[in-house]
């Protein structure tokens, strides 16, 4: 018999207050609120909020049941994320503790289990801004929220079981590679034993390589190495086809196996060097953006499908090829799919600018092994972060994390976010925030990178951060800002690429997001992103987007809501088109004004520069007219955009993501709301009120009326864990409703 996950997010009993009367079995929690992993403690409004409404102590109850065919075996609770600081209780007895929200923890409950009968198991959830905790101590950009946010799972095993594998492809870029295995077992038998290991590679049905050894364990914890050598066939891991290969562990004691450990991994090699980033050998100009995982009401309490679409928004939407978990280890659902869709992935340890005392840099410490135990077999990650964001230098805390590292994991390289010149390069890579672009009297975009690090000789070099503060810039802002804000994004992108020296260039951020009062715009929200906090596009995100083959996505977004004044000085010039065709042309009421190129003189780093139209005729008041804008690749018309004179709100356009989702556990899925003129285009000034109704097992995230903002709005639904058929309704008192129906299979 191998192993048992029994995952147990259903049915947990929440108070928002805790006492030492709850751990105790007798404890009566019937007055508790009943809810569903994950989840945040305290939903929050979308803005104006005060942050301290989520920062206190709470618990949190879960009665379980587990039948005497388990006797005999080890019980396990493994938790994936808690916020910040957890006590846990089994049965009134004390497991353990753990400190920092961002890495998974597990206790062994086998001891205290009652089998067929009652088991509760009580945590206190600390989600205060502990200054003994990293990343607390001093001010920080960004909330983090507080409760069980992440998966809670039971695991059933034997007294000798696999901790955890460590699959290393090696000999990559030959023809003939090899899979080497570091498995780590543990024996709490307390005696000596002789098993057999068994490694296996498999795609899909098919097992392409196996190999097994003959073990004896005589220590509570082993490492055994193993090796499968001369595999032929396996196709590289890549940004364009990320293939991946099942990789199994197997126990076996007298031909039986008794534990088995699977996962994905893929075959690739990643390399920064001072003349750039090399993917399998190639190089490759690295395109990203950063990424907080928060999202609106609920923080981080989001499951897997608002995880995995938010890789694919990077990825899909954006073109983008490298994302930055700023600034911490972010949900597994994420670097899952960032592996599934080759999206590569920088990853750093949880703290923002203040290193605190000894034992805080030793729970840092604790973070990057906690870390790279649960994150070393995702192909997407090619860089560990182990230097506290922006911190200053201090050459023994991070020669000890650099070392970790290094130990742990031989095949990546290390990194360490800075904003500080001359800092002392500890890590492989020098990974630096450069916000010189739009600074006083400068005249750079990104800095040389000799003048940054103040070494004699090119390092490799990656620059993890660009505008951000320097710009924020509202979805629904005035559109010359808006127009300046993109185009600051195609200036860095375009710095970055033609540098040599440059591994590439990581942009801040991705979405908006939520943040205390010394930050952001005093509402408690960074508009940063190029994405507001419903991942709805800025026109700055067409600065990435537009970045890819027309074959894989054709791309015509021109920056104009077009009226005739919004623009100071009446009319749309100068008229930025983030195009990826060769031409496009502009019709004024269907009279050809000009056919118009990209502008290879300004944006020369890019593979698709912004077409720039400089002057457009037109006076305040007259000569306002429908616009066409026609995209041509090799003269031939492959795309339009029309553009109506006299915009009258006309519909709501309803865009659902998903029309299907699971049953038996929370999914959610996300709902764009728009308001749109008579040929359907948003219409960004209307601040109309909307209402949701919803029917069936799911309910909606944050209320069901709210005024559209900007034009339009985003809302989640969450699904109560039952199968059906969710109803939706979305009204407003100027134009007809529109239903759309989900299925919850
Ligand atoms: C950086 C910081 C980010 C964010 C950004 C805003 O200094 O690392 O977390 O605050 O500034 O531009």
């Amino acid at each position: 018999m191998s192993r048992t996950m029994i995952p147990i997010n259903h049915d947990w009993k929440y108070s928002p207050e805790f006492k030492e009367a709850f751990i105790l079995n007798t404890f009566d929690d019937n007055h508790f609120e009943a809810i569903m992993l994950p989840h945040m403690n305290q939903e929050i409004p979308y803005n104006y909020f005060d942050e301290k409404m989520y920062q206190f102590i709470s618990c949190y109850r879960k009665h379980f049941n587990l039948d005497s065919t388990h006797k005999g075996k080890r019980i396990f609770v493994d938790f994936e994320g808690v916020m910040t600081y957890a006590k846990v209780y089994l049965n009134g007895h004390y497991l353990g503790e753990h400190k920092g929200g961002y890495t998974p923890f597990s206790f062994e409950l086998t001891e205290q289990i009652i089998y067929d009968g009652d088991n509760t198991l009580t945590v206190m959830v600390d989600s205060t801004e502990r200054d003994d905790i990293p990343p607390f101590g001093h001010v920080i950009d960004y909330l983090t929220y507080g409760g069980i946010y992440r998966e809670v799972n039971l695991r059933v095993v034997d007294d000798i079981f696999i901790e955890n594998v460590f699959a290393k492809p090696k000999d990559i870029l030959q023809l003939e590679k090899q899979l080497q295995a570091e498995v780590f077992i543990s024996n709490l038998s307390e005696k000596e034993q002789i098993y057999t290991v068994q490694l296996e590679i498999a795609n899909g049905d098919e097992i392409l390589g196996t190999i097994e050894k003959d073990i004896t364990l005589k220590n509570k914890k082993e490492t055994f190495i193993l090796s499968i050598k001369n595999l032929k066939d396996i196709k590289l891991w890549d940004i364009n086809e990320p293939n991946l290969y099942q990789v199994s562990v197997h126990l076996i004691l007298n031909g039986q196996k008794t534990d088995t450990y699977s996962f994905k991994t893929g075959f690739r090699m990643a390399e920064f060097t001072p003349n750039g980033f090399l993917l399998n050998g190639r190089k490759l100009k690295l395109r990203g953006l950063n990424r907080h995982q928060s999202f609106p009401y609920v923080g981080y309490a989001m499951p897997k499908r608002a995880q995995v679409k938010d890789a694919d928004i990077l990825k899909d939407e954006l073109h983008l090829n490298m994302v930055r978990t700023s600034h911490y280890p972010q949900s597994k659902h994420f670097l899952n799919r960032c592996d599934e869709i080759g999206l590569l992935v920088f990853e750093e340890l949880p703290g923002w600018q203040h290193i605190g005392d000894k034992s805080w840099q030793q729970i840092a410490c604790q973070n990057v092994i906690e870390m790279i135990q649960r994150d070393f077999n995702h192909p997407s990650i090619v860089l560990w972060g182990v230097r506290i964001n922006e911190s200053e230098d201090n050459h023994d805390f991070y020669t000890d994390t650099n070392r970790i590292a290094h130990e742990m994991d031989e095949t990546r390289q290390t990194g360490g976010v800075r904003f500080i010149n001359d800092s002392e390069l500890l890590e492989d890579v020098y990974t630096v925030n450069d916000f010189a672009y739009g600074e006083k009297g400068e005249t750079r975009v990104l800095r040389p990178q000799q003048e940054v690090t103040g070494l004699k000789q090119n390092v490799p070099y990656l620059n993890t951060e660009y505008n951000g503060h320097m710009y924020p810039t509202k979805r629904f802002d005035q559109e010359e800002r808006l127009n300046e804000h993109a185009l600051r994004h195609s200036n860095v992108l375009s710095h970055s690429a033609l540098d040599p020296h440059k591994c590439g260039a990581i942009g801040w951020c991705a979405f908006d997001y939520n943040t205390h009062y010394q930050f952001g715009s005093g509402d408690r929200i960074c508009y940063h992103g190029v994405m507001d906090m419903f991942r709805i596009p800025k026109f700055a995100a067409y600065a990435y987007s537009s970045q890819v083959a027309p074959e894989v996505d054709l791309i015509l977004e021109p920056v104009t809501i077009y009226s005739r004044g919004e623009r100071a000085i009446a009319g749309i010039a100068p008229l930025t088109i983030f195009t990826n065709c060769d031409s496009i042309q502009l019709y004024d009421d269907q009279k050809l004004l000009g056919e118009y190129y990209p502008s290879y003189e300004n944006y020369a780093g890019l593979e698709y520069p912004p077409i720039i139209i400089e002057k457009l005729v037109g006076t305040w008041g007259m000569d306002w007219n429908d616009l066409k804008i026609v995209g041509l690749i090799k003269g031939q018309e492959v795309i339009t955009k029309n553009y109506i004179k006299n915009p009258i709100f006309t519909q709501l356009s309803v865009e659902v993501d998903d029309f299907e989702l699971n049953a038996g556990e929370m999914d959610v899925t996300r709902i764009v709301i728009k308001a749109v003129d008579q040929i359907g285009h948003m219409i960004p000034f209307i601040d109309e009120i909307v209402t949701v109704d919803i029917e069936g097992p799911a309910k909606l995230i944050g209320s069901s009326t709210f005024p559209l903002i900007g034009g339009c709005r985003g809302v989640w639904i969450k699904t109560t864990g039952e199968q059906g058929m969710i109803k939706l309704v979305i009204r407003s008192s100027r134009v007809d409703s529109v239903v759309v129906e989900v299925v919850v299979k």
